[in-house]
């Protein structure tokens, strides 16, 4: 039976170089999509998947991102005084334990994970990266813990890329598919387009069982002079098996500013309250 997964890592500690000069020091996963950070929709997603425990894996200069997630009691104070339940609602931190870290370098997403190991103990735990966001009903990893239920092992959310897009992404080298979920034989990270075995790329949501911390711990360094959590995993396939599902829904890479502008569209042409009126706005643009 699959090991029951309470808790959900962060990684928030990377330097948003593509987002510079606005992520100079606040952490990009504080960039709001509409009038709510990213980090709040990933960790919502996170309770909404049945996880109790969250760990931020922060750097120096980011400890608004923690503190978003702590109480405001002068603002909770004056919110409730003007009877505004929306917005009280919107500002208190989520039910759970919130816990935090820091990567004193940011030596890659691997080893912002690595940080987690005492965290994680020897249970399964999931990770979230928040500028993948996600739109999808029900959540990304809820759908993704349905499949662990099924299969197991290491699980990550997958999606299609164009061939040519292969060198930005994790890429499994796929032995079994059924359109939804597929076991992989392999990964490599970043593959050129025409080496790439597959155009199925991994994106920032993972379930992965305890095991992975044996190879990253080796600390050996990968593409682009980081240590790849992709390089470890690659390590556990044999030992573990590992799934890609293709989750329903739309995903945005905020970590690069068209993507992030586009999330914000998206996002706002979905509100009830908005939508309307940025469709109307838009019109001005044609
Ligand atoms: P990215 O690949 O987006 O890298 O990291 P980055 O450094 O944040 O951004 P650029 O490429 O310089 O613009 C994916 C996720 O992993 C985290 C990031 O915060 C992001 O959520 N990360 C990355 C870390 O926590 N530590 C690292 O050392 C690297």
């Amino acid at each position: 039976m699959a090991k029951p997964i309470h808790k959900a890592i962060f990684p928030v500690a990377g330097r948003g170089t593509r987002f510079l000069p606005a992520a100079k020091v606040l952490a990009k996963e504080m960039f709001p999509i509409v009038d709510k950070p990213l980090i709040q929709y990933a960790v919502e997603e996170a309770r909404d998947a049945g996880i109790g425990e969250f760990l931020f894996i922060t750097s120096r200069g980011k400890a608004a991102l923690v503190d978003h997630f702590d109480h405001a009691v002068e603002l909770e104070q004056a919110l409730r005084e003007r009877g505004d339940e929306k917005a009280l609602q919107s500002v208190l931190p989520p039910s759970g334990r919130i816990f935090s870290t820091r990567q004193q370098e940011p030596l890659g997403l691997g080893h912002a994970v690595l940080c987690a190991r005492e965290f994680v103990g020897d249970e399964a735990f999931a990770v979230l990266l928040a500028d993948d966001l996600i739109l999808a009903e029900p959540g990304c990893l809820k759908q993704m813990m349905g499949a662990y239920e099924e299969v197991g092992g290491n699980v990550v959310a997958c999606e299609d890329v164009p061939r040519e897009l292969t060198c930005r992404y994790g890429i499994l080298d796929v032995a079994k598919d059924d359109g939804r979920l597929a076991r992989a034989r392999g990964l490599v990270e970043k593959p050129d387009p025409a080496e790439a075995p597959s155009t199925l790329s991994i994106i920032g949501r993972y379930i992965l069982q305890p095991e992975i911390f044996r190879y990253l711990e080796r600390r050996e360094v990968g593409a682009g002079n980081e240590i790849q959590l992709t390089d470890s995993l690659a390590r556990t396939i044999g030992e573990i098996p590992f799934h890609g599902l293709r989750f329903q829904g739309k995903r945005f890479d905020c970590g690069n500013n068209l993507g992030f502008l586009e999330a914000n569209l998206a996002f706002a042409l979905e509100r009830q309250d908005l939508g309307p009126r940025v469709r109307e706005m838009l019109k001005g643009y044609r």
